[in-house]
């Protein structure tokens, strides 16, 4: 499928208001994308595990105005006018605009709001925009209602990503493919895929416990990291080893091989990690108290032979990945061992999730 190819036909049926609502969840990469190409093409394809308690709610009303010349929106956070997310949502609205003729013939009003902290340094870029293309394509439903349901998710998670990257990975559950590998049946750099191969009982409802490790303000955003790896030295074997590790975790998530899965998923973590502190400028997110947390899961893991292991976003919160069967060990061993590491000892309990969901 080509970009042009989300450009719809005439609209048959007109629609003068109405009112949509979407819950959609955030997504931890287990390979991961860092670095991309003119419009929201990634450099390499990454997967993650689509996750359940976090996540954005997102209603959209609407109603058709007169002039059609500009945008109208209007953006309200947990019920407070947000007017920050504008340039955000603008930015979004002129990259979908061809996709989404409608957009300049209503006045929408985007209520929204996150079920974690929005400073709790967990990224809502990924379930909001993703929650924001879903209320939209109910709207464009509305205005061809002959669309499927494979091309409604597959156009929701296409927008999203022009939204954010990450966001085309947030529509479906429980894994998701963003990024053409050629191991990978269907997948595309245009939008996110289902992971289409066989996952072992080992990966059925895999936890997720997100220690909050700092909840500042994120110091470098994601465009200005993507645009880090513009003539970083290492940038080509990077993406080469993002692409090695994709067909790698075909056999891993097949056989349930735990211990390859934990090198795979911590190595791309402290990769992401190196690509940070090697790039001009060059930035360290990690806090000591990320390392603490990392030597703890090791220690534990050497002395319990546990599975439990570590992945990062592009900040200091650490996301602690295990099985479901160690589900109570594992906690028992954050609550004494790393929640002292965690500012005001929060974290959130989350596990692998189906996808959004229309409220
Ligand atoms: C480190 O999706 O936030 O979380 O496309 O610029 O919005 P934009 O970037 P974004 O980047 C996420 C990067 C990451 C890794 C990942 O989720 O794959």
């Amino acid at each position: 499928m080509t970009e042009q190819s989300f450009i719809p036909e005439t609209y048959n049926q007109s629609v003068e208001n109405g009112k949509f609502s979407w819950e959609s969840p955030s997504n931890i990469a287990l390979v991961k994308y860092w670095g991309k190409k003119k419009n929201q093409i990634p450099e390499n394809p990454s997967i993650s595990f689509t996750l359940s308690n976090c996540k954005t709610i997102t209603s959209l009303s609407f109603s058709k105005k007169e002039n059609k010349e500009d945008y109208s929106f209007e953006v309200l956070l947990d019920g407070e006018p947000k007017d920050d997310f504008k340039p955000k949502i603008e930015t979004f609205f002129k990259r979908v605009e061809d996709y989404l003729p409608f957009l300049k013939d209503y006045h929408f009003k985007i209520e929204t709001s996150n079920t974690f902290p929005h400073s709790s340094g967990i990224a809502s870029s990924a379930s909001g925009m993703s929650a924001l293309a879903l209320c939209l394509m109910s709207v464009e439903n509305e205005l061809n209602p002959n669309i499927s349901q494979e091309d409604f998710i597959k156009k929701a998670s296409f927008l999203a990503r022009l939204g954010s990257g990450s966001a085309s990975r947030s529509i479906e559950g429980d894994l998701v493919v963003w990024g053409t590998h050629p191991k990978i049946e269907g997948s595309s750099d245009l939008y996110g895929v289902k992971y289409p191969y066989e996952v072992h009982e080992n990966f059925k409802n895999y936890q997720d416990t997100i220690l909050l490790v700092d909840k500042g303000e994120k110091q470098v955003s994601s465009t200005v990291g993507h645009n880090l790896m513009h003539g970083h030295p290492f940038a080509q074997e990077r993406f080469r080893q993002a692409d090695k590790n994709l067909s790698n975790i075909i056999s891993i998530l097949k056989e349930g091989d735990l211990d390859q899965f934990i090198a795979l998923v911590e190595s791309e973590a402290l990769t992401l990690h190196a690509m940070m502190m090697t790039s001009m400028p060059y930035f360290i997110l990690m806090k000591p108290k990320t390392l603490e947390i990392i030597n703890k899961i090791w220690e534990y893991r050497k002395a319990t032979n546990s599975k439990v292991c570590f992945t990062l976003d592009a900040g200091a919160n650490v996301h602690v990945l295990y099985p479901e069967k160690e589900s109570n060990s594992v906690l028992e061993f954050i609550k004494s061992e790393l929640v002292a590491y965690c500012q005001n000892g929060q974290y959130i309990c989350d596990i692998i999730g189906l996808g959004a969901n229309k409220l």
